[in-house]
């Protein structure tokens, strides 16, 4: 049951007070991740939010959206697309920019990752503000793909994310807690 799962991943999700800055409560994985069970329990829930052969890839941002992503690619019968921080892709990329509190940062996807019509799922721990994600949409979208949704672990919805993919139009957003 959603419920339990939702318990679950609160019991698993370690909140560390002032990281990485004071003010911020950083929600941390780790113990979910080793957890055998409860990894397997939402790896299969993300997969169940889409029916069989629903999706063509998972599109996992870095770094904790590898971690989640790539199983959920595997189960899902899907391959696996890296979004990467700027300058880390070997060949020629595509790069979506998005504001931070100050500054603002570089995601990006190798060009070829995607053929036009593929349905792409994009997988997060995380949607806090959703600028990353919604930058990692405006890539999927410009490589020709489709984003069939935005699934992450946890929803931080207090910072309105979800309001912000939503303003894209077209983007499913779900997370399991
Ligand atoms: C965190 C998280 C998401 C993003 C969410 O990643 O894993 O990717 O922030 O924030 P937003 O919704 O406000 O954009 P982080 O930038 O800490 O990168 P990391 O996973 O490489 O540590």
């Amino acid at each position: 049951r959603a419920a339990d799962l939702g318990a679950l991943i609160a019991a698993r999700v370690r909140d560390v007070p002032d990281y990485p800055q004071p003010g911020v409560v950083f929600k941390d994985i780790t113990p979910l991740l080793a957890d055998a069970g409860a990894f397997g329990q939402v790896v299969g829930a993300v997969v169940a939010q889409y029916g069989a052969g629903a999706v063509d890839k998972v599109a996992g941002i870095e770094a904790r959206g590898f971690i989640l992503g790539a199983p959920v690619a595997d189960r899902a019968g899907a391959g696996f697309v890296p979004v990467r921080k700027a300058g880390k892709l070997p060949s020629q990329v595509i790069a979506a920019s998005y504001d931070l509190e100050y500054g603002s940062a570089t995601i990006e996807v190798h060009a070829d990752a995607f053929t036009p019509g593929e349905r792409v799922l994009i997988v997060d721990d995380v949607l806090a503000t959703g600028g990353t994600a919604r930058a990692a949409v405006e890539l999927v979208r410009r490589a020709g793909a489709t984003v069939v949704g935005v699934s992450v672990l946890l929803e931080l919805a207090f910072l309105h994310g979800r309001e912000r993919l939503d303003a894209l139009g077209g983007v499913e957003t779900r997370a399991l807690l």
